[in-house]
């Protein structure tokens, strides 16, 4: 008999840079032009069907006049195509067209492009680069960022999936206007968690600058993009793969996940996070982490922000509970809560340990109450 020791130490540099700014096709191509992906020539530009002519192909219109091969695959719009199936749609059509592992994906849309883009890229011929173009502002303040890839499958979100670093992602601000005002606030709601998290300026700056934001003004709406960029960036340098600190980015998402799903996707991802954000203030003001005030704070910014901050009255309570169960945070079987203890901080209940366990009927209890 024998052992075979496979040595396979590694020293992985995944850094990227996150381009805030407008319209950045030029910046794009000229970025590809200097070696941002080694010299790749073969793109695939992965959108969504709202997406596609108004940003994708003008994309892939500069990369094809800049010389490179490209080509564009569109699925249709929403969060009932993150799923397994379209990921292979994708892969037979790329296969199809020729595209093997020389090339690179460019993710360009939302949170769901961006998930969906990134996690295809993570095995698309065993792995091939990818890059993100944001075109929302949820994208922009979570999903784009932080190399978190996922599909969702019919009992929950993001259940399979791969961290997996893009090659850089675009922030581009201009795109913001053409949003639906419902899909505006929907991203509104994971800035708002990020400054309940972790920036008690952000929080206070958003209830002033709230009417900005939304009316598209160039400083503010800089300011949260870079603010949502630093906050979540801080976090995942410290812990890419959430073995600790990183579960504070899940704040208000134990409740808001679940009822996503229970919802069978009428609720925008960041309408259900703002419920979420709701229950969890009220756990936190419950337990004594928050006062009374703050807890209100919170309810108030995300009213103010238009979320909404009950539960709509088809959603089913008791499976709604059930559900919390499929929690990525779930441990032996125990319900574990991200917890705020004050506007711009979060609960740690021990060395690298952000979330607690909640019983099951504490957590109906709110529930009941939201
Ligand atoms: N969306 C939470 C995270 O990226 O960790």
């Amino acid at each position: 008999m024998s052992t075979f020791n496979v040595g396979l130490k590694k020293v992985v540099d995944d850094s990227y840079d996150i381009e805030i700014g407008y319209q950045l096709y030029d910046k794009l191509v000229s970025d590809l032009k200097a070696g941002l992906v080694g010299n790749i020539k073969k793109f695939a530009v992965i959108t969504d069907s709202i997406v596609s002519d108004l940003y994708a192909a003008p994309i892939a219109q500069k990369l094809a006049a800049a010389g490179y091969f490209v080509e564009l695959f569109a699925f249709p719009a929403g969060e009932k195509s993150k799923t397994r199936e379209t990921k292979a749609i994708l892969e037979d059509a790329l296969l199809e067209r020729g595209y093997r592992r020389d090339c690179c994906i460019i993710a360009v849309g939302g949170g769901v492009v961006t998930d969906l883009g990134g996690f295809l890229a993570g095995t698309f011929g065993r792995g091939v680069p990818f890059i993100n173009y944001a075109t929302t502002l949820l994208a922009s303040a979570d999903a784009s960022v932080g190399g978190k890839t996922a599909v969702d499958t019919p009992l929950a979100t993001n259940l399979i999936g791969l961290f997996n670093q893009p090659k850089k992602v675009y922030i581009d601000i201009a795109a913001w206007k053409t949003l639906p005002a419902r899909q505006i606030y929907s991203g509104m709601a994971e800035t708002i968690k990020h400054a309940c998290l972790a920036d008690i300026q952000l929080f206070y700056y958003l209830f002033e600058n709230l009417e900005k934001i939304y009316s598209f003004d160039k400083t503010a709406c800089e300011y949260i993009a870079e603010a949502n960029c630093r906050i979540k960036y801080n976090v995942v340098m410290q812990d890419e793969r959430e073995s600790g600190l990183r579960e504070i980015l899940n704040l208000g998402h134990t409740v808001g996940r679940a009822i996503e799903t229970v919802s069978d996707y009428q609720l925008l991802h960041g309408e259900a996070v703002a419920i979420g954000l709701v229950a969890q203030a009220k756990l936190s003001h419950k337990l004594g982490y928050m006062s009374q005030e703050e807890m209100n704070a919170v309810i108030a910014l995300l009213y103010k922000a238009s979320l909404p901050i009950s539960i709509p009255d088809y959603i089913d309570k008791e499976a709604l509970v059930k559900k919390l169960y499929t929690d990525k945070k779930v441990r032996n079987g125990q319900l574990r809560f991200v917890l705020q203890s004050g506007i711009g901080s979060v609960m740690q209940f021990g060395e690298n340990v952000f979330a607690t366990p909640i019983p099951e009927d504490l957590a109906r209890e709110i529930i009941y109450q939201c």
